[in-house]
């Protein structure tokens, strides 16, 4: 067990994804996917947990896939994951994560960072690059409050409820 504890005083387990994690992590990237206003993808199909379990079978060399868990039910995910396959981009990895709606604003998110954040350190990773909606407010402050800078932007990138938004791309030097 680590260090982390949610705000309300609750701990927060975080580790690397195991084969055995995939069936409830895909389960809860399928809850917060249905809410369709946060990320890119809305369906999560029933094979996820099986492909997730062959892409992930090396979790944690060149890619991290790591989990938080409340009295050992996973509540959300970060993925870090290689930008490109180039070796001019070797040290830049692209950050998703998700928390379950119920156990959001509770400080999850911020420390799965600080694990990914700690994890890349120790890898040489120099940067963390993500995409963001700009409506999604919550996450915006999350990343800017670890550190994260606007780099760009693709204006009226995605129709969100029936309003067009832009896709923020933002960056983390480690
Ligand atoms: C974005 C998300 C991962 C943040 O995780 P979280 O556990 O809710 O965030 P935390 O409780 O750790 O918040 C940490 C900081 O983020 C910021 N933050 C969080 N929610 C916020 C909100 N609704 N508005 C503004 N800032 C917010 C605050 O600075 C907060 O620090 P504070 O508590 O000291 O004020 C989570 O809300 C989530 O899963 N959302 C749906 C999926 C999603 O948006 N994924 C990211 C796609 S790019």
């Amino acid at each position: 067990m680590n260090d982390y504890l949610l705000s309300d005083g609750r701990e927060l387990e975080i580790r690397l994804a195991e084969e055995s994690d995939m069936g409830e992590a895909a389960e809860t990237f399928r809850q917060v996917a249905s809410e369709r206003v946060y990320l890119d993808t809305e369906e999560v199909p029933h094979e996820t947990a099986g492909i997730w379990g062959e892409r992930w079978k090396e979790n944690g060399k060149d890619s991290l896939f790591a989990i938080g868990a409340v009295g050992g039910r996973i509540i959300g995910g970060l993925v870090l994951t290689p930008y490109s396959r180039s070796p001019k981009s070797s040290h830049v990895r692209t950050l998703g994560m998700w928390i379950l709606k119920e156990f959001r604003g509770l400080n999850a998110g911020n420390s799965l960072i600080d694990y990914a954040m700690e994890w890349g350190r120790a890898r040489s990773i120099s940067k963390i690059h993500l995409g963001v909606f700009s409506s999604n407010t919550g996450a915006i402050g999350l990343y800017i409050k670890k550190g994260f800078q606007v780099e760009g932007s693709l204006k009226n990138n995605a129709l969100i409820n029936g309003t067009l938004v832009d896709e923020i791309f933002m960056g983390l030097e480690l």
